[in-house]
């Protein structure tokens, strides 16, 4: 073969394995489990994730420069929250422009170099499609406001106030104050459901349906995976604004609390998904949601009637729980595992304090937050990480109203300190600023940084990161973990909480103690199937192990094995 030929050959080789192992990827399984369910996510607040010029703020090719790090962790998509043109108001979720990257954190060229590394290392993007408002900044919104005429006019929700210096109705921004704002050139009020700089859209306008319907086309067209869409369950409000009912006490930011009957979960959200999701079929694209459900029913809805609505409705009543308690968690657990859809699990965000302060105990937080990555990652479902979390980083809060920088705490400081305690700098060393950037971040790092960082862990087997690592292995590898069902066991220990994952004769067995003190718990698995005495370890932490069916469980402990027929 001369030279030439056997470079052509070569190449095409290469070319048809990457075809073959990225439709391997995307391609269903004999399960019927498509990609998203085997995925493990990943979620990048990428102020703060990797700082590549050192200006103190994260940056997308910060993020391109630890795709061997995602992928080594065991991580197969990155959701990032919102990197498009933004005053930064809402740090990213008021975006001005939904087919643009802010030049903060690079452009649309490091945009798809950062898809084109994410794909060498099988790494998928999902971005942050925030449907309910733009920034007061957008095209759109200074076109509406311009004039009561103006073409974009009705592509946000304009009234006339009630009376002279009264809003159209009772309704309260969740950031604070009325949700409606006055404006002088007109003389009518914008609604917003949140901050006053992020209008919401007219869903009811059809011209903004087709809009952002094409948004996610021209995204998908440069690759992405799919979208967490933000806020959905505020996408539709009251058309003739009745008042929402007021109820006893005020909230944090001392506004009376309020019913949200007339501005939350209109059914009409439900078409609005529909058409996305058809969208996202066309690229065998995922649809993850912000649902903040107040029960399974309506988590339910969320996956849609012919399950054709959002594939991964984000279960945060599993967050709710937020406790140790195996009772409690057995009872989330099966509601979600039943409810008819695939369960999405997560057990911290940029919005809710870091799981490492709110499940741990004070004295065993690094002991807990691994027990908590061996739980979440083994459940039947798609985990949703949140950066840091496999290393056991804390919440650094602010300690001075000076000091914050999210909205929601500066309105309503003391009570809501707002959510910068959670959104601090990745821990990646234990240089100066946690090697996250040689200038001060945008936020300061926790002086735990010292301890609980990349390079550190990565030495240390017994670490939260090598509990992370091991586990993420085993969930890739295991046909039990990837494809099996879930059965609760023993559902009357209050301490130890244990599972069944099966699959074709095969089986993972999970148990945790989620006590203080040493456990044991013995297993009677003969009506499941499976012989007694036939525990062969996976993963555990060092004091744990079994003996015939009895498992001896140090505080806080973890044994995850093999079962045997
Ligand atoms: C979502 C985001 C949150 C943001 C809000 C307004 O809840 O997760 O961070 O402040 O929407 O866009």
């Amino acid at each position: 073969m001369s030279k030439r030929v056997f470079l052509i050959f070569s190449l095409l080789l290469a070319f048809s394995c990457s075809l073959v192992s990225f439709a391997q990827t995307k391609a269903v399984d004999a399960e019927g489990h498509q990609w998203w369910q085997h995925a493990v996510f990943y979620e990048i607040y990428p102020r703060s994730f990797a700082d590549s010029n050192n200006d103190g703020v994260g940056d997308l090719k910060g993020i391109t420069s630890k795709m061997a790090y995602l992928h080594d962790l065991g991580v197969d998509d990155i959701w990032i929250s919102p990197c498009f043109p933004s005053p930064q108001v809402d740090f990213g979720y008021d975006v001005s422009d939904y087919e643009n990257i802010d030049p903060m954190y690079g452009t649309l060229a490091d945009f798809d170099h950062m898809v084109a590394e994410g794909k060498k290392h099988h790494v998928g993007i999902i971005l942050d499609f925030v449907v309910n408002h733009s920034s007061d900044q957008h095209a759109w919104f200074l076109d509406s406001k311009s004039s009561k005429t103006a073409a974009h006019r009705d592509w946000y929700i304009w009234r006339d106030g009630k009376a002279p210096g009264q809003p159209p109705n009772n309704w309260t921004s969740i950031f604070g104050g009325s949700a409606w704002k006055l404006d002088p050139t007109t003389n009518q009020y914008y609604y917003h459901f949140f901050y006053a700089a992020q209008p919401d859209l007219n869903w009811r306008n059809p011209v903004v349906e087709t809009a952002m319907l094409d948004t996610t086309r021209w995204w998908y067209k440069r690759g992405v995976a799919g979208f967490r869409l933000d806020a959905v369950d505020t996408l539709f409000e009251d058309p003739i604004l009745t008042d929402n009912p007021i109820e006893p006490g005020t909230n944090k930011q001392g506004d009376p609390n309020q019913e949200r009957k007339y501005n939350d979960k209109f059914p009409e959200v439900h078409d609005v998904l529909q058409k996305l999701r058809k969208v996202a079929d066309e690229s065998n694209a995922v649809l993850i949601g912000e649902t903040w459900t107040d029960n399974i029913d309506e988590l339910k809805q969320y996956y849609g009637q012919h399950n054709n609505e959002l594939q991964m409705p984000m279960d945060f009543m599993f967050t709710a729980v937020n406790k140790l308690s195996p009772p409690e968690l057995r009872k989330q657990i099966a509601a979600v595992d039943g409810a008819g859809g695939w369960p999405v699990y997560v057990i911290s965000n940029h919005d809710i304090v870091r799981s490492y302060n709110r499940y741990g105990d004070g004295k065993n937080n690094d002991a807990i937050a691994k027990l908590m990555g061996a739980f979440y990652l083994t459940l039947r479902g798609s985990p949703i990480m949140y950066y840091g979390e496999e290393l056991g980083m804390e919440n650094n809060d602010p300690k001075r109203k000076e000091d914050v920088k999210d909205p929601i705490g500066q309105t309503g400081w003391p009570q809501e300190i707002g959510r910068d305690g959670e959104r601090t700098p990745m821990q990646w060393n234990t240089e100066v600023n946690a090697g996250f950037s040689t200038k001060d971040p945008w936020l300061p790092v926790p002086p735990s940084y010292k301890t609980h960082n990349v390079a550190t862990e990565s030495k240390d087997s017994n670490s939260v990161l090598s509990m992370y690592k091991k586990v993420l292995a085993l969930r890739h590898t295991n046909q039990a973990l990837l494809e099996g069902s879930y059965t609760a066991l023993n559902e009357d220990d209050a301490n130890v909480m244990s599972y069944l994952r099966s699959y074709k004769g095969k089986a993972v067995l999970v148990a945790l103690n989620m006590s203080a003190s040493p456990q044991k718990a013995t297993f009677n698995l003969a009506d499941k199937g499976f012989s007694p005495a036939s525990l062969k370890t996976l993963v555990a932490t060092p004091q744990s192990s079994a003996k015939g069916s009895e498992v001896t469980l140090e505080p806080f402990g973890v044994f995850i094995a093999e079962v045997a027929k």
